[in-house]
């Protein structure tokens, strides 16, 4: 057991989100610490991620959460994973991304006195692209979020801090996150084992990316000492990089040497609209909106994690090459690849 996180060890924890890739891999570090896991879910929630026969199922929605006062009265930790990346309606975006994290805090207020940690996973979309890329931005760049999904998740931060002196808050911004069960940055990869790398336009682009185990790792040391001025924290490797470098990296993993096929942003935008249009007919999100295009078409979603790394004791156990090894290879295992 690692001392850093003594004060979780063997405690009870409430996890949203569970069912979903970041939450159930944080599930996981937490059945490792012996912890008595709550997990909300939902009817309608897939479950294969989660080994159920040890933690405590809760079914009931984010929107209007109940809990029962046995679950309520013994928490220690409160990791909010839940939310929704991606939706049909700005209405669906801010009923669960901001809305819903008002009930959930309500709910929790009454057990504040128990509880030691808050951990509410926002995102780098709440803050915005990189103003001047591909500089980053940071935890004081005014945020300028520029899809519906920035927007709410940029609402559901304010309404945590809002809570700050009531609840022991923390608020934890990753950028993209990668690693086994994600299913978005996945299909460029398999796009890569299939011998193409895909470029959106001419001009370069740059990310920051976290691994999903170090996330896991950095809201697990923030649940140790939550009370922190101004608790907002930008979670990345720490490093910026180009598409270029995650796919030259990749490709050397998987041993491809992929053609590059350039998509103008004006081929997108249509993929976007037959996309929208199958998801109207099905009645679901589609793969690609006009929202997920305004995303795509920046040049540069890059953060600097400096605030973050300068108040914890931290080292991301990840760099790009050993998160991406890790993630293909078990890819590749399940047959996803
Ligand atoms: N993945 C990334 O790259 C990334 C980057 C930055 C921030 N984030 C944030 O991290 C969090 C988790 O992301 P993820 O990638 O793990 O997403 P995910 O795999 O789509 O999981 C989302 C989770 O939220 C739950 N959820 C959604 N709507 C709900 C509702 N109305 N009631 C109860 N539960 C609900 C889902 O439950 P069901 O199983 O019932 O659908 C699922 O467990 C989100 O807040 C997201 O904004 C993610």
């Amino acid at each position: 057991m690692n001392d850093a996180y003594s004060n979780l060890d063997g405690s009870s924890v409430l996890v949203t989100g569970g069912t979903g890739f970041i939450g159930s891999h944080l599930i996981e570090a937490l059945l490792m610490r012996d912890c008595r896991v709550h997990c909300l879910t939902r009817k309608s929630s897939n479950l294969k991620w989660l080994p159920t026969e040890k933690i405590t199922l809760h079914e009931t929605d984010l929107v209007n959460p109940k809990l029962p006062d046995s679950c309520l009265d013994e928490l220690a930790h409160v990791f909010h994973c839940g939310g929704l990346t991606s939706a049909r309606t700005r209405g669906e975006y801010f009923a669960v991304n901001a809305k819903a994290c008002r009930s959930l805090f309500d709910l929790l207020t009454p057990h504040a006195h128990h509880l030691k940690s808050v951990v509410h996973l926002s995102s780098l979309a709440a803050i915005g692209p990189s103003l001047n890329p591909p500089e980053p931005v940071d935890d004081d760049t005014p945020c300028h979020p520029v899809t519906h999904y920035g927007k709410s998740k940029l609402a559901g931060e304010k309404i945590a801090l809002e809570y700050c002196g009531k609840l022991p808050m923390v608020v934890i911004r990753p950028p993209v996150v990668y690693g086994e069960r994600e299913q978005n940055f996945f299909t460029y990869l398999q796009k890569l084992k299939q011998g193409w790398r895909i470029q959106v336009g001419r001009d370069p682009r740059h990310l920051s990316i976290v691994n999903v185990h170090d996330l896991v790792k950095a809201m697990l040391t923030v649940a140790q000492s939550p009370k922190q001025e101004n608790p907002v924290y930008l979670v990345t490797d720490g490093e910026i990089y180009s598409w270029d470098d995650v796919s030259r990296i990749a490709s050397a993993i998987l041993k491809v040497t992929p053609k590059t096929l350039v998509l103008p942003e004006t081929l997108i935008r249509l993929a976007a609209l037959a996309s929208q249009l199958k998801g109207a007919l099905l009645n679901r999100p589609a793969f690609l909106d006009r929202q997920r295009v305004k995303d795509i078409r920046q040049l540069a979603w890059t953060a600097s994690s400096q605030k973050f790394f300068d108040t914890f004791d931290f080292q991301p156990d990840y760099p790009l090459e050993r998160g991406l090894k890790k993630t293909l290879d078990w890819y590749k295992d399940q047959g996803w690849l």
